[in-house]
């Protein structure tokens, strides 16, 4: 049996968050700025070559699997990878295969989804109101992503809705959301916007909404209790008594995940990013054409999770510039 992935901080690496594009065909303020220079295609890895990696990954003990973005589901043949994954998921080395998804394309793709053995997918969507929606998203149209969560749904998809909290952009629809969300039996979480991507003229700090402030809000309207449970990613969890809802809360300017973080990110280029909040990255993609024995791939993953760091270096304190990373969230898929 292969030794599993450990880090220098003893944290078992069992979970892959894989970019497909940086593409997306919104542009959210906070995301992308509207004049977004994409990668030239043939940058990208194939899909061929993305299945290549991940089974190296998934030999080596990654057990859980979430494709991301850019909007993972614009990439052409997308079904293809993931049906290409599934097969890990019948086997049994992989536990879970799932996709953080803006919702636009589900309509289409949400059938095929299930059969490829998802079951819980999570949607970015910060608004409900069709105007904001179309202002924060540039040019997205809510309905089309009305559509695809319904889709998601009676196709038998468990539906987690992600909203970044924006200030003076929808901390007015706390309430509104929380009540659709539980309205529609759909897992809700909150995100405190990060400082990562040159976005021109937008400012993080007017957008930053501390998620202190939201849960306080969230208190005077019904009655919170803190959850003891962690599933492994950054968000801690407060059951509303009133609802029953789960609401979840991701703050990732604080460490509270560092410690037991069990995840790299792999970009569509081929980079492996230990941390989202850190520039270190290797490449994986030279040893990837090297070869095709897979042994060089193990040898540089196993290599590459030796340079995990402690935890990550956002920080809203010191200069605007300084803290920002120039990574754009979708290239290394949030
Ligand atoms: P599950 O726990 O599997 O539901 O997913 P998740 O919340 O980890 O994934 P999702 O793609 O929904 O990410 C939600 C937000 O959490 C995104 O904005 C991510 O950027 C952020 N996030 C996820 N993992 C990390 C992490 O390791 N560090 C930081 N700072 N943020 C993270
Ligand atoms: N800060 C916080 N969340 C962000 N996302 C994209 N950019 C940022 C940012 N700068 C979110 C998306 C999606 C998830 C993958 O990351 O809204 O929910
Ligand atoms: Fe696209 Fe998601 Fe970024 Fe919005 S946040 S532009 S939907 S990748």
């Amino acid at each position: 049996m292969t030794a599993p992935l450990i880090d220098p901080f003893q944290r078992a690496v069992n979970y892959l968050r894989v970019s497909v594009t940086d593409r997306c065909d919104f542009r959210c303020v906070y995301c992308m700025a509207e004049n977004m220079t994409f990668l030239p295609k043939k940058e990208l890895l194939t899909l061929e070559e993305l299945d290549r990696l991940c089974t190296s990954f998934v030999d080596l003990g990654v057990e859980k699997l979430r494709i991301t973005g850019g909007e993972p589901l614009v990439r052409r043949d997308i079904m293809t990878f993931f049906n290409a994954m599934g097969r890990h998921l019948e086997s049994g080395k992989l536990k879970e295969l799932t996709v953080t998804t803006n919702g636009s394309q589900l309509e289409k793709y949400a059938d095929q989804l299930y059969a490829a053995g998802v079951r819980r997918i999570n949607i970015s969507l910060d608004t409900i109101d069709e105007t904001k929606f179309a202002e924060i998203t540039r040019w997205g149209r809510l309905p089309q992503v009305l559509k695809g969560i319904d889709a998601a749904q009676k196709a038998g998809l468990r539906v987690k809705i992600n909203a970044v909290a924006l200030k003076g952009f929808n901390e007015d629809e706390l309430i509104p959301i929380t009540q659709w969300c539980a309205s529609r039996d759909m897992d809700l979480t909150w995100i405190e916007v990060m400082p990562m991507g040159d976005l021109g003229n937008e400012d993080r700090l007017d957008q930053y909404w501390a998620l202190s402030d939201l849960r306080n809000t969230l208190r005077e309207t019904y009655t919170l209790t803190d959850l003891a449970e962690r599933t492994g990613g950054p968000a801690r969890y407060v059951r509303l008594e009133e609802t029953g809802q789960k609401i979840g809360f991701i703050t990732p300017l604080t460490h509270n995940f560092c410690e037991s973080c069990n995840r790299v990110r792999l970009t569509c280029t081929g980079q492996l990013f230990m941390c989202l909040g850190q520039e270190d990255m290797y490449d994986l993609r030279e040893p990837l054409r090297a070869s095709a024995d897979n042994a060089m791939i193990e040898d540089a993953i196993r290599a590459a999770i030796r340079l995990k760091p402690k935890g990550h270096d956002f920080d809203y304190s010191r200069q605007k510039v300084d803290g920002q990373m120039t990574r754009h969230m979708s290239h290394t898929g949030g």
